[in-house]
Order: C-alpha cells, then sequence, then structure tokens
C-alpha cells in the first residue's frame, strides 16, 4: 500500500471538510514525495486547504508552497513554515492558527 493510498484510508471524503492542513517536511528544496504523491492523487478533492512545512536550514523552502498549490483545486488560504526548535517557531504556529480562524490569510510564512 502507498503512503498516499494509507493517509487516504484515514480520512473522509476530502472534500466534506471546510479545510485540510496539509504538513510537510522541506526534502531538497520541495515538499516531501509521500506528500507530493498524496497530493497528486487527491489534491482536486480539497475545497480549501492551508499548509505547515517544516525545514531545518534557512534556504531552500520558498518554492514550496507554490509547488503544493499545483496539485490543489484552489491556492492555499494560509501556510506557515517552521524550524523546529528556533525561537519563534511557537510564535509562527499560534500566528498561523490565528490566520486560520481569521479565515485564513498568508501573514505567517517564515519561522526561525
Ligand atoms: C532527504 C532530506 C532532504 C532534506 N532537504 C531539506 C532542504 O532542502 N531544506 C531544508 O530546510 N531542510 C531539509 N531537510 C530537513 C527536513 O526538512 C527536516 O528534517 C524536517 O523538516 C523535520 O524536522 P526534524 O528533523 O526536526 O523532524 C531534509 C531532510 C531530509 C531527510
Amino acid at each position: 500500500m502507498s503512503h498516499a493510498q494509507y493517509l487516504r484510508d484515514l480520512l473522509r471524503p476530502l472534500g466534506v471538510y471546510d479545510l485540510v492542513i496539509i504538513g510537510t517536511p522541506v526534502w531538497a528544496g520541495r515538499c516531501s514525495a509521500p506528500v507530493r504523491s498524496f497530493l497528486s492523487q487527491y489534491g482536486e478533492e480539497m475545497r480549501k486547504t492551508a499548509y505547515v512545512i517544516t525545514r531545518s536550514s534557512e534556504v531552500r523552502y520558498e518554492e514550496v508552497f507554490d509547488q503544493m498549490d499545483m496539485y490543489v483545486r484552489a491556492p492555499r488560504v494560509s501556510a506557515v513554515t517552521i524550524r523546529p526548535n528556533t525561537v519563534g517557531s511557537t510564535f509562527w504556529r499560534d500566528e498561523f492558527l490565528t490566520s486560520i480562524r481569521d479565515g485564513g490569510k498568508e501573514k505567517a510564512d517564515n519561522a526561525g
């Protein structure tokens, strides 16, 4: 069973959700292969998406949001990148959640 199929089997039909928040690490400047596969197969089902991206370095992550948008029906409503254990990562996580609750706006896109 593929990673994408495993994730899909955990869920109800994705179209029933008002918002799907998708998390992925950055791998070689791109979203991770399992998440890319998942988006490729099911991206069109999701009505609204937001992204949480984790990374270990300062570089090579800006294109990940746009890469993910290519697979979904509508562009993301919000996104955040987080470097774990850096000063500010908790702040940006909370900013992201606030922006989602406010209806989605990409005001948090850089932590650490
Ligand atoms: C194969 C591989 C490629 C990676 N490439 C990048 C990269 O291009 N940019 C980056 O910031 N982090 C990169 N990382 C680091 C991961 O994004 C990071 O480990 C992940 O966000 C999760 O953090 P954690 O290791 O604390 O669990 C890479 C990790 C792996 C395993």
